[in-house]
């Protein structure tokens, strides 16, 4: 893996999982937002962006009057999120390291963060450059996890759920938290943020709908990861393919999603 690739890996693959992943959760990124109050002509700093998915639309969102800049780790996504946004002028997305680089010292009215805190091992940097540099009133607009360990197939899909503990264990390993959003609106309050809103946003999903497809397209995906860390077996992989595919014809069974919540606060 290249240097600047973080856990889950930048691979086409991996881009098309967060493709999806992205579309089933536009909606709910879109209605928080719209709760914090998102405007044309505002600047908007998207934090870990990806490909550049919520990039494009919150370059939408603001118009030509307003300002994107994403920030993002890896230099293939970076790319990619510049290819996709040429012909926007209000969007930029630059290579950035959020725990190592020096925070850009720009004017933002709102900051979005959506599953890139998890998987930082140090939290304060950011933290740290976001207290100092934004202005009294600018936004932040978090959706991380709550709760990793409501991912499941119920009921009883023992070979998924095993896979849900390595995967859990994984993120631990990295150095990151799936769970970090049990600790920060607590760190923002101490950096002088008012929490607005916490949300939790919860997904279930059945019969190869949205939601049922996304949570076994992570299995797939990452499962091979899991195996090659030693964290996860072949034959549980076996197993777990099997529950899938016997899911996707039983009306009686049904996905959770990891718990994510929305923390809404004000600089
Ligand atoms: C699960 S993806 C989420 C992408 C995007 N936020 C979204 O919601 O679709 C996590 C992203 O965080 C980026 N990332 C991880 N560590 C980072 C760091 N230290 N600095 C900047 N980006 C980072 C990864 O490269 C990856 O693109």
């Amino acid at each position: 893996m290249a240097t600047d690739t973080y856990l889950l890996g930048t691979d086409p693959i991996e881009l098309e999982r967060l493709r999806l992943q992205h579309e089933l959760w536009l909606p709910e990124a879109r209605r928080a937002w719209h709760r914090a109050g998102l405007k044309p002509g505002e600047r908007v700093l998207d934090l870990g962006a990806g490909p550049g998915f919520v990039a494009m639309e919150l370059a939408r969102e603001v118009g030509p009057e307003g300002r994107v800049l994403g920030l993002e780790l890896s230099s293939a996504y970076a790319e990619a999120a510049r290819r996709a946004g040429l012909g926007l002028s209000q969007l930029e997305v630059r290579q950035h390291d959020l725990v190592s680089d020096a925070f850009p010292e720009e004017s933002f009215d709102l900051v979005w963060c959506r599953w890139l805190l998890m998987f930082l091992g140090e939290l304060d940097p950011l933290l740290d450059g976001l207290a100092a540099q934004l202005r009294p009133g600018a936004r932040l607009v978090v959706h991380e996890y709550i709760h990793w360990s409501s991912f499941a197939l119920h009921p009883g899909a023992e070979a998924v759920a095993s896979f849900g503990r390595a995967a859990h264990a994984s993120f631990l390993a990295a150095g990151g938290d799936p769970d970090v959003n049990r600790r920060l609106p607590s760190l923002l309050s101490q950096r002088g943020f008012r929490i607005d809103e916490l949300r939790p946003l919860t997904v279930v999903g059945r019969l190869g709908d949205g939601v049922a497809r996304w949570l076994e397209c992570f299995v797939t995906i990452y499962g091979p990861e899991l195996i090659r860390r030693g964290l996860w077996s072949h034959q549980e992989a076996e197993r777990a393919r099997a529950e899938m595919a016997a899911a996707r014809q039983d009306p009686g069974t049904f996905w959770v999603g990891p718990t994510v919540m929305e923390t809404r606060a004000t600089r």
